[in-house]
Formats: structure tokens, sequence, C-alpha cells
């Protein structure tokens, strides 16, 4: 049995998490610790919120000693640490709050780590995953292979860089001080209970509204689009098998341009008011709600700064290491992401009334 502290898990990948681990490992104690900034978000945990196993505390990881105090309290043996500030857009308009929760953040996380595991030694085994991005490797060309787990890092935003800076920390504090420390480098997310900034539940929401979907320059950029559930199977490999002081990239295999994503995603909008009549009622400010395609709001707008060109992942690692096959392809998981928003409105409606911009894209 173990004890678990999960930063940032009433966010999208966090709450996932959390809800993924109690189901497969429903003996373990899992403290849920998060500052519930305007992308966490409590009733995304409502369903485990109520296990006797899951405790939530709110709280930032910037302050080291909370931190130690509730890892000696709950005798935490692993860390998962996904809490971040993690929208680029909002990165290149205020940069430091990225270096702050990012970059001190985690290492107010390692510091108390060492504390409680090093100098204490209460536990008698202990790992600190760090979730990461495939971001901090930059952009590649179109003829460029892959990123691996020894791509140079070459971040273009603050966001990429603070989680970058991060990554580095981590490792330091394993070679330096011999903390059990893993990192994962993962592509873009997608699934339920993502904040509506980003790319996939914006555009499904901003066609439910009739709001214009902006497309970012010529809208080329490529990306390789991970399955959240498939992601939280790879960190519980990770955490299960990985080797201490290693880095495993984790991606989707499936590269497409945005262009082609957010074709597919007005296709499943178009299709879900062909299918169920009742949308029309639910959302007459759609397009489809009067015959039209949702297509027709697509809007192409002026690239952002520093907006990289392409991602993809070399998993050959984890694969072979861990064994690790994704389970969910783009198209099921699209399908399925478009029904779960559709089928949400509450969690929608709940998410976006205390949300202070919900009109920028992320990709
Ligand atoms: N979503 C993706 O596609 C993606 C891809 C690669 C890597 N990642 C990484 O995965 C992790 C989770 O991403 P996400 O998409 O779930 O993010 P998210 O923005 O949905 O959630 C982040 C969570 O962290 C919390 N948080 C922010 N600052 C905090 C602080 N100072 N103290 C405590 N909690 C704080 C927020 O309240 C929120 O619940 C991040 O580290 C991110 O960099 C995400």
């Amino acid at each position: 049995m173990s004890s678990l502290l999960v930063t940032g898990g009433a966010g999208f990948i966090g709450s996932n998490f959390v809800r993924y681990w109690c189901r497969k490992h429903p003996g373990d104690r899992i403290l849920v610790y998060d500052a519930l900034t305007y992308a966490g978000y409590l009733p995304s945990l409502a369903d485990v919120l109520g296990l006797p196993t899951v405790t939530f505390v709110q709280g930032d990881i910037r302050n080291e000693a909370e931190i130690y105090r509730l890892m000696r309290l709950h005798e935490i043996d692993t860390l998962v640490h996904l809490a971040a500030e993690s929208h680029v857009d909002r990165s290149i308009e205020g940069p430091q709050a990225f270096v702050d929760t990012n970059v001190s953040g985690t290492h107010s996380l390692l510091m108390a780590a060492r504390r409680a595991w090093l100098v204490d030694r209460r536990v008698p085994r202990h790992r600190f995953h760090h979730v990461s991005t495939d971001e901090v490797y930059g952009s590649l060309g179109p003829a460029d292979p892959p990123f691996t787990e020894r791509t140079a890092f070459a971040p273009n935003s603050p966001y990429a860089a603070s989680k970058a800076a991060a990554d580095l920390l981590v490792r330091a504090y394993s070679r330096t001080y011999g903390l059990e420390t893993t990192i994962s480098n993962c592509s873009n997310n997608y699934g339920p209970f993502q904040y509506p900034e980003k790319l996939i539940p914006l555009f499904i929401l901003n066609c439910l509204r009739g709001i214009p979907l902006p497309v970012y320059g010529d809208g080329l950029n490529i990306r390789d689009w991970l399955h959240v559930e498939d992601h939280c199977r790879a960190l519980d490999l990770v955490l299960a098998h990985g080797r201490p002081g290693e880095t495993y990239n984790v991606g989707g295999e499936t590269q497409v341009s945005n262009l082609e994503l957010i074709a597919q995603v007005c296709e499943l909008v178009d299709r879900c008011f062909g299918e169920d009549p009742d949308l029309r009622d639910r959302f007459p400010d759609c397009p489809a709600a009067h015959g039209r395609p949702v297509a027709s709001l697509q809007t192409f707008v002026p690239d952002r700064p520093g907006h990289d060109r392409r991602y993809a992942i070399d998993m050959s690692k984890i694969r072979q290491e861990l064994g690790f096959r994704l389970s969910i392809d783009l198209a099921s998981g699209l399908a399925a992401t478009v029904q779960w928003y559709l089928g949400n409105q509450e969690w929608c409606d709940g998410v976006l009334a205390r949300s202070d911009s919900n009109s920028v894209v992320s990709a």
C-alpha cells in the first residue's frame, strides 16, 4: 500500500489521474494538494472526494513547510507532481507566475521531499515523479526525427522554459542528493475535465455557443495528441517500474495539424446534432442547430509569438523498457470527448463561471 501526494490534483490531468488511481489501486491513500487557481476545479474530483482514501488540502506548492508537514503527517512515499501554470498563452502575457509556480514551486517540493525522505528517513522507499512536457525540446521541422529522451532542451515559450528548469532541478536532486526521481515528458493531452482554454474543449464549447473558432496562423502546426487515460496508464507504469533518475517520453503517436484536428471536432459536433434532436433545444446558438456546419465558425487569427511548428514523440524507451502500449486512438478518444462535453454542461458552466478568460487557444 502506498501513500501518494498528488499536486495539481484538481486540474485536468491531475483529476483524471486521481480518479484512475482510485480505480486501479483502491487500497492506496491519496492526498490531493492544489491551490485551486483558475484551472483547479474541485467538482472535477466530486466522485472520488467522498472516498475514505482521498483527502484534499488547498495550498500552494511553494509552501515548503506545509508540504513537509503533510508528507510527515500522511507518511507520503510517492509524490506525483502535476501542479503548474500550464497555459502557453498566459506565459507570454505574464511569465512571472510560471517561474514562481513551475520553477520555485517545484524546488519547494524537492526541498520538502529531501527533508522528509533523505533526512528523516521515515518511509522505507520513496519516489518523486515530475509530470513534464515535450515542449521542453522545442520545435521540429517537417523532416526532423521525433523527440527522444536525449534530445537537447530548446524551449521556446516561458512556459516551456519553466518546465525545462523544473526538469533540470529534479535531475539535480537525483544526481546530487540521491532522491529517487522520475520525469515524464508528454505530448498534448485531451479528454474529460480539461479547462476550456485549451484547444479541444475551447473549440467544442465555442461550437455549441456559436462563437468563432480562432485558428492561429495557417493552422498547420502539428501536435501529437495523447488521451489523458493513456497518459495516466503511462504514469502508473513509470511509478511502478521506471528506473530512478530516468526520463520517459509519452506521446499519442498521432501527429495531426491543428486544421485537421479542428475539422474532426467540427464533424463530430455536426454528427451529434444530426443524431440527437434534443441538442438543438439545448444549444440554440450552435450553427448545427440550424442545419449549418459548425466549421463555418472557423476564423484565422494572427499567430502567437514563438509558436512551435511541430512536436512528435519517440516512445521507444517507455515501450521497450516498461511495455507501454496506447489503448485509445484519436478518432474514438475525440468522439468520447465531444460526447463528454455535450453531457456535462453543468461542469462546463461551473468552470467557466469562475474563469477570467475563455477566449484564448493553445496547442
Ligand atoms: N495538458 C497537457 O496537454 C499537458 C501536456 C504536457 C505536460 N503537461 C503538464 O501536466 C501537468 C498538469 O497539466 P494540466 O493540463 O492538468 O494543467 P491544469 O492547468 O489543468 O492544472 C494545473 C493544476 O495545478 C494547480 N496549481 C497551479 N499553481 C499551483 C500552485 N502554485 N500550488 C498548487 N497548485 C497549483 C491548479 O489549481 C490546477 O489544479 C502540468 O505540470 C503540465 O505542465 C500538461
